[in-house]
């Protein structure tokens, strides 16, 4: 079948498809980002004009980047997380999005034992396996613990009702985060996942938390609702996740009902260059980082983490192709797509919707421009600045346009 969609003639990137019944009108759908637009997790005017401007730019679904499913998966205080104290605004926000003819996704997030949650309702975070937690050493949160058999019960139960949640506000779609080294990607990941028990080892048992959380948001939310899943190919890292596992990952998602794979890549706790490429992140990240003690990790660590990936156009075409290739649900593609003649390329490579970040970030019209423009080019430089700005007041936003 898939194949087949490769084979016949591409479908324009400014034609319908559907999802599990959900109509897009174009293929773009906006990449999660997390906007930092929530002060203390609460959405407002900011995060509705943010997202409205795409709305208006002409992209089929828009994605509320990092939705945590409970306060203990957010990696800090001003990320949302899924709970009636935020319904007014969030179906409010929905709505007008509506309005302005763009279906809205929910990127469902855990961080695991990755956080530095100041309002965490423990001392330290929980993952896999007990760990360093390097996003907390400057709150004093140094180390994660190991998750017990029923803290994992606990958080399938966490996914199940934020799902429950978030379908009734009325995001059209949601999207579950096993990538970039978060709370699922940490199981599924032998770097650290150290388990002896039926949770560890094998890809098998490493796979088994990540498979409940699908079972039950699907549970959650009906067979006839949109589930995208976003992966990372490789963490990049010794002892890591690598492309072949994410072939043999996309296969267990695709049998256990998933109906479309984002293929990303890296890990924002180990190796975060190789999800976005291009200029390097570390001196605006020693520029904006407040913490004196985390300057100095920064200085004494940084090379090794922020290892530099020269940008390329598409830079995870030919891995997420095997995926593809090994899949039958839909493929979204993300990473590097920011000209008109890379949207024509994803098309006629089978893909069947486009995921964008940086490029919406410098050309939020960017759906409509490249619609009327053939030669269309997206401004991004690559510059990589933005992601800089992910605990400016302001909010992420493009430096340069
Ligand atoms: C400012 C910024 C914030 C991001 N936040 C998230 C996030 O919350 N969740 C996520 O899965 N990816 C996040 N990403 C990664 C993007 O979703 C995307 O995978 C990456 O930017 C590559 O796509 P692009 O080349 O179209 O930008 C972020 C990227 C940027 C630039
Ligand atoms: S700051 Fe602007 S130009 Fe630079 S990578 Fe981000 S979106 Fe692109």
């Amino acid at each position: 079948m898939t194949k087949q969609i490769a084979s016949d003639a591409a479908a324009s990137c400014f034609s319908a498809a559907n999802i599990n019944g959900l109509t897009l009108k174009n293929r773009f759908i906006k990449a999660g980002t997390f906007e930092n637009m929530t002060p203390n997790g609460v959405p407002g005017d900011r995060l509705q004009r943010f997202h409205g401007e795409l709305a208006d730019g002409g992209i089929a679904m828009t994605t509320l980047g990092y939705c945590a499913v409970e306060n203990d998966g957010r990696l800090n205080e001003n990320m949302m997380y899924m709970h009636e104290g935020i319904r007014v605004q969030l179906s409010s926000l929905i709505a007008d999005l509506h309005q302005r003819d763009t279906l809205v996704s929910g990127q469902m997030g855990h961080s695991g034992g990755f956080s530095k949650n100041r309002q965490l309702s423990r001392r330290r975070p929980l993952g896999p396996s007990f760990g360093v937690n390097g996003l907390g050493i400057a709150q004093g949160m140094f180390f994660c613990d190991a998750m017990s058999l029923s803290d994992i019960d606990a958080m399938v139960s966490s996914y199940a009702r934020a799902a429950i949640f978030m379908k009734s506000v009325g995001f059209d779609a949601l999207e579950i985060h096993f990538g970039h080294g978060y709370g699922l990607c940490q199981f599924m990941s032998p770097k650290t996942n150290k388990r002896k028990d039926e949770y560890g080892g094998s890809l098998e048992n490493r796979m088994r938390l990540p498979l409940r959380v699908l079972a039950a948001v699907r549970e959650a939310v009906g067979k006839d609702f949109p589930l995208l899943g976003k992966i990372s190919m490789t963490e990049g890292v010794r002892g890591g996740l690598h492309y072949d596992d994410a072939v043999e990952i996309s296969k267990l998602l695709d049998q256990a009902g998933i109906d479309g794979i984002i293929t990303s890549g890296g890990t924002s706790t180990m190796n975060p260059m190789i999800m976005f490429r291009g200029g390097n992140i570390l001196p605006g990240m020693l520029k904006t980082e407040p913490s004196r003690i985390m300057r100095m990790i920064l200085r004494a660590a940084g090379k090794s983490m922020f290892k530099d990936y020269p940008y390329k156009e598409l830079y995870f075409l030919e891995q997420a192709k095997r995926i593809r290739e090994a899949v039958s649900c839909k493929m979204i593609y993300v990473g590097g797509a920011s000209t008109r003649a890379s949207f024509d390329q994803l098309m006629a490579a089978g893909f069947d919707f486009i995921q964008l970040g940086r490029s919406l970030l410098s050309d939020p019209d960017l759906p409509n421009r490249a619609q009327t423009e053939k030669g269309f080019v997206s401004r991004c430089t690559h510059c990589n600045e933005c992601v800089s700005t992910i605990e400016s007041p302001q909010g992420i936003h493009c430096t340069q346009f």
